[in-house]
């Protein structure tokens, strides 16, 4: 089902090629939406330059070259060279037509479907996942869907943080709290809570002195650096309180994410553990390849081009002087598994933007490693922060991130107020499902609709305001849809195979349902849900003129009506999905 965009390039590529000769037949001819018309041209000027001529010139030859017949009325030259194009409104309801027959709503079939290892939400066991993991489980996830929607498979990689020397003191303080004890039971409900008193009890007894093995806190110190050293050892009982500890926190992860109507589940887990027993290959393997070399007693990688103060090369440590391994040798480890065992064609990592440099480090080294080939496309994802209402980074009073889960109530609670106002009519158990969907559904679209590196400001009211781009906006489109369609049914109306697309409303709402497909496919080729969060707001906003100027149900020409309704019922079905690729529910009704 080709886009306006896509037909006219094609038009115009050809008429490239008969004017200016067959080298010509892929130049860009630069489709952009335009104030003056639907669409212009901006080719010429690029054309001229290259070819050595005037832009009005080459304008005009591209005028006599192009058949545009069916397409569009005759092209204006404005400018220094622009072509301004008209599209026919006959071929505007013919695409309207075609869209609202094509099950996958203009979204196009890939030539060759890509396999994307797509890793994001990463929380950290025994600790509260914060508003940053809130952003990158919300992104990555919309990401996740729409690469499914775009025909692509998508493998979700967890990569939690399950491993490292943290696990000595949390193990210690589980099997002191006893592993059935309530203070046990706070890993599910609130971790921070848990590993602040894990913090705590390591600190005093380092302050009481370490090493003291008589002071009864020292020893709880010296007893965690023990157990981080059983542990990485594999000793049985060790591992067992560890699976113990991190199944725990597993069970907590889904608490949020069912929460947050996130698609992870426990076999998309590959947290940082995963990669244990390849650690020590990946050292080898890197050094005797000649990547990485020993300095100052590490084991290090120094990829091309990244240097530090004073110009010296940056190194990327992948194995401790002590013989340690940390985060930067998993995710070699983990590159290396997703491209040569899962098959990867491209792999990209939703995390926040201060693991940048990381992230570059890593690429670059597997790149010189030879385990990220050259079309294997790799891309992190960066991520900002969250910010309170002072512009600094979201913290509760105490200094502690917030917790996650009080803030997604405290949301749902929120909107519970407001549908409770607009709709006291509905029975109780569907308050409930709607304050859930506006409530998630508000907080997750604040993510999304920011650019994922900027930072966004968490302001619950204008998150889950009805005007704006805000979630409850377009849901609010949808359920007013859904009614139309629902006092239409009781009516007896049914709507018509085709939308009408004749007045100008109509047509400008069809020319904007007819961008879905290429707007969803930029979206999952650059990561950028942002885009269709900007797009469903401008097709809702071309929804709420199309039916302030035509009216449906009011409408006395029955054919008129009911071509009128199928494209309100188009325009509900592109907002539907929409909102599902980004993670979105849609109530019926509000
Ligand atoms: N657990 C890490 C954090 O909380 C994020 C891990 C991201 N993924 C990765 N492969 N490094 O910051």
């Amino acid at each position: 089902m080709p886009a306006p965009e896509i037909a006219l390039t094609q038009r115009f590529q050809t008429a490239f090629a008969a004017a200016f000769g067959p080298e010509f037949a892929d130049a860009d001819p630069i489709i952009r939406p335009s104030q003056f018309a639907d669409f212009q041209c901006n080719a010429a000027m690029g054309l001229a330059k290259r070819l050595g001529r005037k832009p009005r010139d080459i304008a005009a030859e591209i005028l006599a070259a192009v058949d545009l017949e069916d397409i569009a009325e005759t092209p204006e030259i404005a400018g220094p060279g622009f072509l301004n194009i008209r599209l026919r409104t006959d071929w505007v309801a013919a695409q309207a037509a075609e869209l609202a027959a094509d099950a996958r709503l203009g979204v196009s079939v890939p030539q060759s479907p890509d396999t994307v290892v797509l890793d994001y939400s990463a929380p950290n066991v025994a600790k509260e996942m914060h508003v940053g993991h809130l952003r990158t489980t919300v992104v990555g996830d919309s990401i996740a869907r729409t690469l499914e929607k775009l025909g692509h498979s998508v493998i979700r990689q967890n990569h939690i943080g399950d491993w490292g020397t943290p696990f000595g003191m949390l193990i210690e303080h589980l099997l002191e709290v006893g592993e059935d004890s309530p203070e046990a039971d706070q890993l599910r409900t609130d971790p921070n809570a848990f590993y602040q008193a894990a913090r705590a009890k390591f600190d005093a007894a380092e302050q009481a002195g370490s090493g003291d093995a008589d002071a009864e806190g020292a020893d709880f110190a010296s007893r965690a650096r023990r157990r981080v050293a059983t542990l990485q050892s594999g000793d049985a009982e060790s591992l067992r309180i560890w699976t113990n500890l991190v199944d725990l926190s597993k069970q907590y992860f889904h608490r949020i994410y069912d929460m947050l109507d996130v698609t992870l589940t426990d076999e998309h887990l590959a947290g940082e553990s995963t990669y244990n027993d390849l650690l020590a290959a990946v050292c080898d393997d890197l050094e005797t390849a000649g990547i990485a070399r020993i300095s100052d007693g590490a084991l290090c990688v120094f990829p091309e081009g990244f240097t530090g103060r004073d110009e010296q090369p940056l190194p990327l440590i992948i194995r401790k002087s002590d013989g340690g391994y940390g985060y930067a040798t998993t995710d070699l480890a983990a590159v290396r598994h997703r491209v040569r065992d899962l098959g990867a064609d491209r792999i990209a990592y939703v995390v926040g933007a201060a693991q940048e440099l990381h992230f570059q480090m890593v690429f670059a080294s597997t790149r010189e490693a030879g385990w990220l080939p050259e079309d294997v496309e790799a891309q992190h994802v960066k991520i900002g922060s969250v910010l309170g209402e002072d512009g600094k980074i979201l913290r509760t009073r105490s200094g502690s991130s917030l917790r996650l889960m009080a803030l997604l109530e405290e949301a749902v609670a929120t909107a519970r107020t407001v549908i409770d106002e607009l709709r006291p009519d509905l029975p109780e158990a569907e308050r409930e499902k709607i304050a859930h969907d506006i409530g998630i559904g508000g907080v997750k679209y604040a993510d999304l609709s920011t650019a994922h590196d900027s930072d966004y400001t968490f302001d619950l009211d204008r998150m889950l305001a009805l005007t704006g781009n805000t979630a409850p906006y377009l849901q609010y489109a949808v359920a007013r849809i859904r009614s139309i369609g629902r006092k239409a049914a009781a009516q007896g109306i049914t709507a018509a195979a085709a939308p009408r697309v004749d007045n100008d409303a109509e047509r400008a709402l069809a020319l904007a349902l007819l961008e879905f497909g290429p707007t969803l496919e930029a979206v999952g080729a650059e990561y950028e849900p942002h885009r269709l969060c900007a797009y469903l707001f401008s097709l809702a906003q071309a929804f709420t003129s199309f039916y302030e100027a035509s009216p449906i149900l009011k409408e006395s020409d029955e054919q008129v009506r009911a071509g009128r309704l199928a494209l309100a019922q188009l325009t509900e079905r592109v907002l539907v999905e929409g909102l599902d690729a980004l993670g979105v529910n849609a109530p019926e009704q509000m």
